[in-house]
């Protein structure tokens, strides 16, 4: 059997996991600070749910930080939006939009100190413009932010949380973001942006304070893009992955030599039951095929692989979540 091939099925239908596969997450729960990227639709939102909801379990105070004002995070905790400042979804589980210019406006009161001033400022319409025609400024916006509240501590010198969780934008704008401390620190004059901007990149970089967590599908375009972003990653920004998390895992019905078997064959166009059944099978054997050559692909990418079942109900309240929430381990 492969790491990832399944067993029987279960009464409820859930897959049995193969021991090769521990999907613990004790390893991420010990970070402070989560950058969850990958390709877009493929979960990356459920999947960070899932995460919050698992470490809030365990007694962890956790932020997450959603960068898209598109957002389904809200509706999976049973409210209609996520609102920009920090809110408590479900005990110990915080959340917050990272809107730009709110974030840009409290990082500008941090920096300034004096409430009229930021007004001033913030609220002028120029230097509104400014700001968003500024390369880098918004994700710095929603990056830094999220990057700050994991450094915040309370008056007791205990942390105010004890992961963040950045629900960060897909591939291509992921990357873009995790750039942006980088370009700061080689392109601005010394003073306060570049200090923050050079104290975040210490820690993201820090595979013991952080780590990036890639979600995929087991299926060839998700499987090669997660791939070239885990390259980037390491050739580029040498920035610690922390797990790759493969989505909508279905259990494997057919044994390998049935998979090879019937994957390849012609699907009959015939329309009697006995044929309805063979192309019913072809399809699944050939979508277990490709599940499995990914997810070996995926095993390959040198960081632990957490396997999330396929919801046929998808992810999109808070059952469903619960459901995600289940497949992930914890020992500690
Ligand atoms: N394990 C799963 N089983 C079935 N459906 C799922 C699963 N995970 C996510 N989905 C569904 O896939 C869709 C996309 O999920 P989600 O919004 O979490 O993805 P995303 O990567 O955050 O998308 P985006 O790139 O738009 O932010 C949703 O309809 C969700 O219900
Ligand atoms: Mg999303």
């Amino acid at each position: 059997m492969t790491a990832l091939e399944f067993g029987s099925l279960p009464s409820n239908g859930s897959p049995v996991r193969s021991d090769s596969v521990a999907n613990s997450v004790d390893d991420l729960s010990t970070r402070r600070f989560l950058f969850v990227t990958g390709k877009g639709g493929v979960g990356k939102t459920s999947v960070v749910a899932a995460l919050a909801s698992r470490f809030a379990q365990q007694g962890k105070r956790v932020l997450v930080g959603e960068t898209s004002p598109k957002e389904h995070l809200s509706a999976l905790f049973g409210r209609a939006a996520l609102p920009t400042q920090i809110t408590e979804l479900s005990p110990r589980l915080f959340g917050v939009l990272l809107d730009a210019d709110v974030a840009l406006k409290e990082y500008g009161a941090l920096v300034l100190k004096s409430e009229r001033l930021v007004g001033a400022l913030f609220d002028n319409k120029l230097v509104r413009g400014f700001f968003h025609g500024a390369p880098g400024l918004k994700e710095w916006a929603a990056l830094g932010k999220a990057w700050y509240h994991s450094t915040e501590i309370l008056a007791d010198g205990s942390p105010r949380f004890d992961v963040v969780i950045l629900d960060a934008p897909a591939t291509g704008h992921g990357l873009d973001m995790l750039r942006v401390p980088k370009t700061i620190i080689e392109l601005s004059a010394p003073g306060v942006l570049r200090t923050d901007a050079e104290r975040a990149w210490a820690q993201f970089r820090d595979p013991v304070q952080s780590g990036v967590v890639v979600v995929s599908l087991a299926e060839e375009m998700p499987a090669n893009e997660s791939v070239e972003l885990c390259s980037a990653l390491d050739t580029e920004l040498h920035l610690p992955l922390a797990a790759v998390v493969v989505n909508q895992v279905v259990p494997l019905l057919f044994a390998a030599a049935e998979r090879a078997a019937l994957a390849d064959l012609p699907e009959p166009q015939e329309q009697d039951a006995a044929a309805l059944a063979l192309a019913a099978g072809i399809r699944r054997a050939a979508r277990e095929k490709v599940q499995v050559e990914s997810v070996a692909r995926l095993a390959q990418l040198g960081a632990p692989q957490i396997q999330l079942p396929f919801l046929a109900e998808g992810v999109s309240n808070a059952a469903a979540l619960g459901k995600l929430t289940a497949a992930l381990n914890l020992a500690r």
